[in-house]
């Protein structure tokens, strides 16, 4: 049993899996920004740290208070993003959903590599879309000035997210092995920042859903058996190839390029 940080672990996919970590016996990071929720988690194997996961500073700072109190992390899992309905820039300047949905992932990924490569069979695995084919990096504009849409936003990020899974096991040197996962429509996910009617209509949708259980379970085995491959894209059950377009190298790198910038 091991130490498993849950970035997103306050609602959802993430709560659950977080739950049934701790149930297995894990020791059980949550990230996430609800005080309430975090907190009616904690207890017993589970330890609530609140961060705003948009912010760069807020999310070096629990890398930071991470790697200082644990030598080890076994498993890192990204669940964290939010629906943006209008564009709006954090006090750092950066789009949302960009920087809660995708830089928050880049940034706990690489940034707990020195306690991922501690554990004896390491993993990351970052639940997005991989296997969607539609959407792009925006490459002269990924803050979205020019044209911004709830759905431009999130297809961005999730392009983005792909790309992090190929850019991290080309570039980070790392033990750790990287898992892209889509865990397909599925009963949960926070609905409130949405148009009422939107709402309904998802409402209506979400009676065919996948159980946030039957979406989650993949996820143990990632973590029990973590795949020998540096990186692997599953979209439900099903293994995508890595030579999807969504997943070249080139685009990899250059994301990875301009993430450096960004971030400097
Ligand atoms: N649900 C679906 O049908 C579906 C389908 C495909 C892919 N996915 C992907 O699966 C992942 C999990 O989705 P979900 O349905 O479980 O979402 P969810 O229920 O909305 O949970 C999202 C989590 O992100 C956290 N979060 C949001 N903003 C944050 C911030 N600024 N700082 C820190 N934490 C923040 C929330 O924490 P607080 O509550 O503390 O704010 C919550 O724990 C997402 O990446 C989503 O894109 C979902």
């Amino acid at each position: 049993m091991g130490v498993v940080v849950i970035s997103g672990g306050t609602n959802g996919m993430g709560r659950a899996f977080a739950l049934e970590r701790a149930e297995l016996g894990d020791r059980v990071l949550v990230l996430g920004r609800n005080r309430e929720r975090g907190e009616a988690l904690a207890g017993g194997s589970i330890t609530f740290l609140p961060v705003d996961l948009s912010s760069v500073t807020e999310t070096r700072q629990v890398i930071e208070e991470i790697l200082t109190r644990y030598q080890v992390v076994d498993a890192l899992t990204l669940f964290a993003n939010r629906l943006a309905p209008r564009r709006t820039l954090t006090t750092e300047g950066l789009e949302r959903t960009f920087a809660l949905y995708y830089l928050s992932r880049y940034l706990l990924s690489f940034g707990l590599r020195p306690a991922l490569d501690q554990a004896t069979a390491p993993v990351i695995v970052n639940i997005a879309g991989v296997g969607v084919t539609k959407g792009a990096v925006h490459w002269t504009d990924p803050q979205l000035a020019a044209g911004y849409s709830t759905i431009t936003a999130q297809l961005q990020a999730g392009r983005a997210n792909d790309l992090l899974g190929v850019g991290f096991a080309q570039r980070s040197g790392s033990r750790a092995r990287y898992v892209l996962y889509h865990p397909g429509f599925t009963k949960s996910g926070d609905r409130s920042p949405l148009p009422l009617a939107l709402r309904g209509l998802l409402a209506m949708a979400s009676l065919v859903a996948r159980p946030v259980a039957d979406a989650v379970a993949p996820i143990h085995q990632f973590l029990d058996t973590p795949p020998t491959a540096p990186l692997t894209a599953v979209d439900r059950g099903k293994q995508l190839p890595l030579s999807l377009p969504t997943l070249d190298p080139r685009n990899a790198a250059r994301l990875m390029d301009l993430t450096e910038k960004l971030l400097n």
